[in-house]
């Protein structure tokens, strides 16, 4: 899944996840765990994502290396928020190389900034179990409350404005420019991230299934 913060990456790869029966794998959730540690690494990703910018390489690149080795992975995944830069981008062809894999598809969700920061101030995630959801567009059945887990939401500290206007240049310097080198490849195709939440499913199968 490639597009920028607040596109819909984490919701379409949810529905990605369960129409085809493999994993979601997105590396805001591993480094929220990471960052909830109390340790030196812990305080040290909680800082690169509070203030929206990436975390080091090497902490990232060593924890998808992990993720993509356990046997859950062995019938395809769905990668959300990985690669995001060149350097990672490297990594992952080095990780699926050594698998004997590759790519098959590079889903880009578009969608204009105005529509993004006032989608985040309204979003509002599970702690526990990862789902996502919108006050206005995807509410919970109860207030406040997950649907899946009955855990109490949250809001995410990088959802606040300023930092979601900086994550968006982050994207833009670090991100965007990985989208002509997998359109060399042939691999992106183009969904909008703003189709209402029920018109994914099909929309999904549609792109995917369309060669
Ligand atoms: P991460 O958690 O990956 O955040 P992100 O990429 O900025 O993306 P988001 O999770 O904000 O949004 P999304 O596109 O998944 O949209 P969602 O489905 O939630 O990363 C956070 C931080 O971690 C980074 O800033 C960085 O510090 C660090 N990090 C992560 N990966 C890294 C890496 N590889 N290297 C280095 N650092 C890394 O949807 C958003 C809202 O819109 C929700 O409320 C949802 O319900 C709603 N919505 C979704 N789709 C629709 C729709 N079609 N219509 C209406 N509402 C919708």
């Amino acid at each position: 899944m490639m597009g920028p913060p607040g596109s819909g990456k984490g919701t379409c790869a949810r529905i990605i996840s369960k129409i085809y029966g493999i994993p979601h794998i997105t590396t805001g959730d591993l480094l929220r765990e990471v960052a909830s540690e109390e340790t030196e690494r812990g305080r040290m990703v909680r800082g690169y994502m509070e203030r929206g910018e990436l975390v080091p390489d090497e902490i990232v690149i060593g924890i998808m290396e992990e993720r993509l080795s356990r046997p859950d992975c062995e019938g395809g995944f769905v990668l959300d928020g990985f690669p995001r830069n060149l350097g990672q981008a490297e990594a992952l062809d080095r990780i699926l190389e050594g698998k004997g894999v590759s790519l098959t598809h590079v889903l880009n969700l578009v969608v204009g900034d105005d529509v993004i920061i006032s989608r985040l101030s309204l979003r509002r995630s599970c702690p526990r179990c990862g789902a996502v959801y919108h006050l206005k567009n995807n509410p919970p059945r109860r207030d406040e409350v997950c649907d899946e887990c009955g855990a109490k939401l949250v809001q995410r500290s990088d959802d606040r404005e300023e930092i979601v206007r900086h994550r968006l240049e982050v994207y833009e310097e670090k991100t965007r420019p990985l989208l002509e080198r997998y359109r060399r490849a042939g691999l992106v195709r183009e969904m909008s991230g703003d189709l209402p939440i029920d018109e994914i499913p099909e929309a999904v199968r549609r792109v995917l299934e369309s060669g």
